[in-house]
């Protein structure tokens, strides 16, 4: 077990906790999705898509290109009793072995900053949407109160000061807006919005 998987479980169990129910719900109300398939893009050790199963009636597909993040999902999947709807797959972002059309809901928090090419991997997400399918990708902390909470823990933790907040507030920026949005252009997205908040955070709607 990559101890950096085991790691980034510690601080998602003990510092993320509280953020995951929250924009879980935040994703289903502002989807109206509830059901049907979900596929949870770069799950890591599968909280965001825990927290949409148990607030809904929606199918898991735990996604992500490590086999030691997703070895510690399926832990977690157990704890929660969560197997029955839920599974894990391994891969690339950029080349989802799914069918086409065959997801309700695609969740993915966190992770989008590490694609290396964001064009790609928007045009293979759209091609695995079903038609009146959603997407709801990007990164934040449920609220302002969160992840002002959550900076402070981590920066209690590692004995720095400033750090994360400089590169939470990178990833939250108008730059990034403009970097995905070109990305998205460069994919034919044809329906999708960006939403850049000092609340939620930035998060993008892929509409199929
Ligand atoms: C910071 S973690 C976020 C995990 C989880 N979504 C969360 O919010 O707790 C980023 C995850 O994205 C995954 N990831 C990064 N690039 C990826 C790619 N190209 N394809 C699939 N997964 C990827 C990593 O392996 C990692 O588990």
């Amino acid at each position: 077990m990559s101890d950096k998987a085991r790691d980034f479980d510690t601080i998602a169990r003990e510092v993320f906790a509280p953020i995951y129910p929250v924009i879980a719900r935040q994703i289903l109300e502002h989807t109206g999705i509830s059901s049907g398939r979900c596929l949870d893009v770069g799950c890591g050790t599968g909280y965001l898509g825990l927290a949409v199963a148990e607030q809904s009636d929606l199918e898991l597909t735990f996604f992500d290109q490590s086999g030691y993040m997703l070895a510690i999902a399926r832990e977690n999947i157990a704890a929660r009793g969560m197997e029955v709807r839920s599974r894990t797959l391994q891969g690339d972002v950029v080349r989802i072995p799914m069918q086409d059309e065959s997801t309700n809901l695609a969740v993915s928090r966190g992770s989008i900053f590490f694609w290396e090419r964001p064009a790609l991997a928007f045009a293979e997400i759209h091609r695995i949407l079903s038609p009146g399918g959603k997407a709801v990708l990007g990164g934040g902390f449920g609220s302002a109160a969160l992840k002002e909470q959550i900076a402070r823990e981590m920066e209690a933790r590692d004995g720095q000061t400033g750090q994360w907040r400089t590169k939470i507030s990178k990833n939250l920026s108008e730059e990034t807006v403009r970097k995905y949005e070109k990305a998205l252009r460069e994919a034919q997205i044809p329906d999708y919005d960006i939403d850049l908040s000092e609340e939620t955070g930035f998060w993008i709607t892929v509409h199929k």
